[in-house]
């Protein structure tokens, strides 16, 4: 094969951060876009300057043999049967995370992946993100020593400063309905911190947490969770918080995310979305000496290497970043942290 020829299914709210990626690689054709709103396809089609096919029905672009892959970007409740269905077509997949809703959905595309001659992946772009990636390198190089802490905290803001994304209104009723979504950000938007731990340090073995129930079933802050990693003497705090009167400083979305990894030989600090810190994305503090790390630190970052990455492998044959072992044990540990909230227990994900 010399060029991928993918199709993007569901063309709303972060498919602008998604498809660009595919957009400007040179071995990827964005053959065909997807929406049942044909003028949001139209729209993207438009905006990344391509004349791609325009179908809104997800059956005709796997009947399309002019399409190698697909880019999932659909609200999560539809994700299990697309990519059952995606696979068993015969197509390359590739869904935005969360993978699907629950654990039997997952034991539904775990088979379908295991019959697949093709491949499946969980797009995960903050596995991609330059200044964590770059975090982690240092990690295993052994930088900080032995790692005792993980901190990761989030605070969801007011607004943006800088270029917002057009969140659609639809975008807002699947996720706050709960007969669609299994839960809200802790099921949401945890999921990308859970998998740059997981990515990080391993899985954990224990989990506990503290959730706010609000009236805006999504919204579920502030809420704190805290595990403790399986074979290793560490911890880690996650820590989801709500400043409804702080303008965020950043683009894209008004949130500030900051990841500390406290070692045995010193710290690392890590922005991503930085909202109002004025220090570099890395910062590495070992022995006495303190330095700033300077990377690509634009939240698209990610998005373009998940992209690069899924074509790149299609071409290679290997499997991608977070195969369905992986989503396995970040929806796993997603879904234990509200049995152990509602219990008041920590809990094992493995055997809850
Ligand atoms: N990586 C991230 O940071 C990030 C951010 C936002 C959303 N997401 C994930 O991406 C997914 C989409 O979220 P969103 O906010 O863009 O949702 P959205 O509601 O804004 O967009 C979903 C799009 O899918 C379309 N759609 C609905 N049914 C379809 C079908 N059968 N076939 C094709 N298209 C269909 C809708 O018309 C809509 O345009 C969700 O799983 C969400 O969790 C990830």
């Amino acid at each position: 094969m010399d060029k991928v020829k993918l199709a993007i299914v569901g063309c709303g709210t972060i498919s602008v951060m998604n498809g660009p990626g595919y957009v400007k690689h040179e071995r990827c054709e964005v053959a065909a876009l997807c929406d049942p709103l044909r003028e949001r396809a139209e729209t993207r089609a438009k905006e990344w300057g391509i004349t791609p096919k325009i179908y809104t029905k997800y059956e005709d672009v796997l009947n399309d043999p002019d399409v190698d892959a697909v880019e999932l970007l659909t609200p999560t409740p539809l994700h299990a049967q697309q990519i059952v269905d995606g696979l068993e077509a015969g197509k390359h997949v590739s869904c935005q995370k969360p993978i699907c809703n629950n654990l039997a959905e997952l034991d539904a595309i775990a088979g379908a992946a295991a019959r697949a001659e093709t491949l499946f992946r969980v797009t995960e772009n903050l596995l991609f993100f330059p200044p964590l990636m770059k975090a982690k390198e240092l990690l295993d190089s052994g930088a900080v020593g032995d790692p005792s802490l993980l901190r990761i905290r989030v605070i969801r803001g007011r607004g943006t400063l800088g270029r917002a994304i057009t969140i659609e209104p639809d975008s807002k009723t699947w996720r706050r309905d709960p007969k669609s979504n299994t839960g809200g950000y802790l099921f949401d938007g945890a999921w990308h911190m859970y998998a740059v731990a997981m990515a990080w340090l391993g899985v954990p073995e224990k989990v506990f947490g503290m959730l706010t129930a609000t009236e805006d079933f999504w919204e579920e802050l502030p809420s704190t969770v805290l595990w403790k990693f399986k074979d290793r003497e560490c911890q880690a705090v996650f820590q989801f918080l709500l400043a409804q009167n702080m303008p965020m400083r950043n683009d894209y979305v008004a949130s500030d995310e900051f990841y500390e990894i406290q070692g045995s030989d010193g710290l690392l600090w890590v922005t991503a979305r930085n909202g109002f810190l004025d220090m570099p994305p890395l910062v590495l503090h070992r022995g006495a000496e303190t330095k700033g790390i300077e990377a690509p630190a634009d939240w698209r970052e990610g998005f373009d290497g998940a992209a690069s990455h899924f074509v790149d492998c299609i071409l290679s044959g290997e499997q991608p970043v977070m195969d369905v072992r992986f989503a396995r044990r970040v929806l796993e540990t997603t879904l234990a942290v509200y049995r152990a909230a509602e219990s008041g227990r920590a809990i094992d994900p493995r055997l809850s």
